[in-house]
């Protein structure tokens, strides 16, 4: 399937998510041999900067995660070239292109294909977008753009972004990405969720009674500040990750799992999803921000330069939603996130209600219910909490674990598996837009968010304090409590 001639132009490539993210999957991709022989990374930034101080910029962050390979990172870097043009100007960015038509003929290559990967705010899209329409496109291949979040701030901005989107390019050059969408355990939910028959037909109101979708994050906004109070973190990761999550989890089968329209498949059946959850009550949820803790070995959130003193701004946010339809009424889909909390730990936890017969046969004890907790990182791990007869005399049903490591059973997988990015470029370069997540997608999203984004940003809640490292703020659990019945035999 490699295209004869590849130009990735990675736009804003001084900054971070370049330097960490994008370069990193991209030298997994070329380990791989996934990219062809024929291909240029061109960094693309306002900054003055020669080649070499970009592939300067760019290789220790290979080495750190690669180590050994000193050799191989400079054949990739090799390929990295660095040109410097304004966002909005028509001429730096064909000035690019023409240099790599020249090439592209020299090499007498038929077919150059072109990547746009936009690790840039969205302030600059318009400009950039219009300036690569104008001076950029191939003509005898491919043109794809891969955008980044934030996909604006609620529906009325992201209406204007994907406007100007639309006005420049077709949804089949579009690729939004939610990162979250290229991790194991979200793609595996595809699989596990339709391949197994002992999940399949209980996935649904009579069998399941509550959902419980976890972001929990060990560190704060270090750094990030300024970019997070204007954010919030019902922005940051509820509105994106964990809906699509959500979307994932609670979808109908898609018609196929491959071939030509699959991408489409699964988002019809996604956005279904979204558009059957009502919006966000302010009521429905409980907010914290963190403060220093005790020992004094973080600062608290406003105590950051870059975050005004008086901020309300949530780090953590706990909610409901409900997805009205046939197959989800009445089940609560809870979320909970937050920054600085005790651990690092995305899961989910499918709670399936307790089965009758348990009920009269043991009426005096309490059976604990299955679960089925999917972990997302770190360690991804499927396992199900089982009952099992407590061994010795007694007859008490006791819960265990049907537990599946993915470092235990997949060790030679897991070692070097790929990251969400080089997932999702992959897919990219291979015109797979399943992982990526559709414009419809995105408006229903930010429909069910935005009175409560709103209500949020106008102080109609202020969030709880808590402190940096605990569980967050003890209403979010009495919160979550009321939908998802911890059990107390059992963590
Ligand atoms: C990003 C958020 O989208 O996702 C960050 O902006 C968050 O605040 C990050 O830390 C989490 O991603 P991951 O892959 O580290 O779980």
């Amino acid at each position: 399937y490699l295209a004869e001639s590849l130009t990735i132009l990675v736009i804003g490539a001084s900054g971070d998510l370049a330097k960490k993210l994008t370069a990193p999957a991209l030298y997994q991709l070329f380990t791989r041999d996934y990219l062809p022989k024929q291909m240029t990374i061109v960094g693309y930034a306002r900054s003055e900067k020669s080649d070499e101080e970009l592939r300067k910029a760019w290789r220790p962050v290979l080495l750190e995660a690669h180590e050994g390979e000193e050799e191989t990172i400079d054949a990739f870097l090799s390929k990295v070239v660095y040109r410097r043009g304004q966002y909005d100007s028509a001429e730096d960015v064909a000035a690019v292109f023409k240099e790599q038509e020249e090439n592209e003929q020299a090499d007498g290559q038929q077919v150059a294909n072109r990547l746009f990967y936009f690790a840039v705010p969205p302030s600059v899209f318009a400009d950039i977008g219009a300036a690569i329409k104008e001076g950029a496109l191939s003509q005898t291949g491919w043109n794809r753009l891969v955008v980044e979040k934030p996909f604006g701030k609620d529906t009325e901005s992201f209406e204007e972004l994907s406007k100007t989107i639309n006005g420049l390019f077709t949804p089949e050059q579009t690729y939004f990405v939610d990162h979250y969408l290229g991790k194991e355990m979200n793609q595996n939910l595809l699989v596990l969720r339709f391949a197994n028959s002992m999940f399949e037909p209980l996935w649904n109101r009579n069998y399941i009674d509550s959902v419980v979708i976890t972001f929990k994050e060990d560190i704060g906004t270090e750094g990030r500040g300024g970019y997070f109070d204007s954010f919030g973190i019902v922005r940051d990761v509820m509105q994106n990750h964990l809906t699509q999550m959500l979307a994932l989890i609670a979808m109908d089968a898609p018609v196929r799992a491959s071939g030509e329209n699959f991408g489409n498949y699964v988002r019809d059946e996604k956005v279904k999803v979204l558009h059957a959850i009502k919006p966000i009550s302010i009521d429905d949820c409980v907010l914290g921000q963190y403060t220093a803790p005790d020992d004094g070995s973080m600062a608290g959130y406003t105590e950051d330069d870059t975050v005004p003193d008086d901020s309300v701004t949530p780090t953590y946010a706990a909610l409901v939603m409900h997805v009205n339809n046939p197959r989800w009424a009445g089940v609560p889909f809870v979320m909970k996130a937050g920054k600085a909390l005790d651990q690092k730990k995305v899961e989910v936890r499918i709670k399936f209600k307790t089965p009758v017969a348990a009920e009269c046969m043991f009426p005096d004890v309490r059976v604990p219910t299955n679960e089925l907790v999917l972990r997302v990182q770190p360690n991804e791990a499927v396992y199900m909490k089982t009952n099992v007869k407590m061994p010795g005399l007694a007859g008490v049903p006791v819960a265990t674990e049907l537990d599946l490591s993915y470092r235990t059973r997949f060790d030679d997988k897991m070692a070097d598996s790929p990251s969400a990015y080089t997932r999702l470029i992959l897919d990219c370069l291979r015109g797979k837009q399943a992982s990526f997540v559709r414009d419809d997608e995105l408006r229903a999203a930010w429909k069910i968010f935005t009175p409560l984004l709103h209500d949020i940003d106008a102080g109609k809640k202020q969030p709880t304090k808590y402190k940096a490292f605990s569980r967050g703020p003890a209403e979010g659990d009495e919160f979550v409590s009321q939908f998802y019945k911890r059990d107390p035999t059992y963590e």
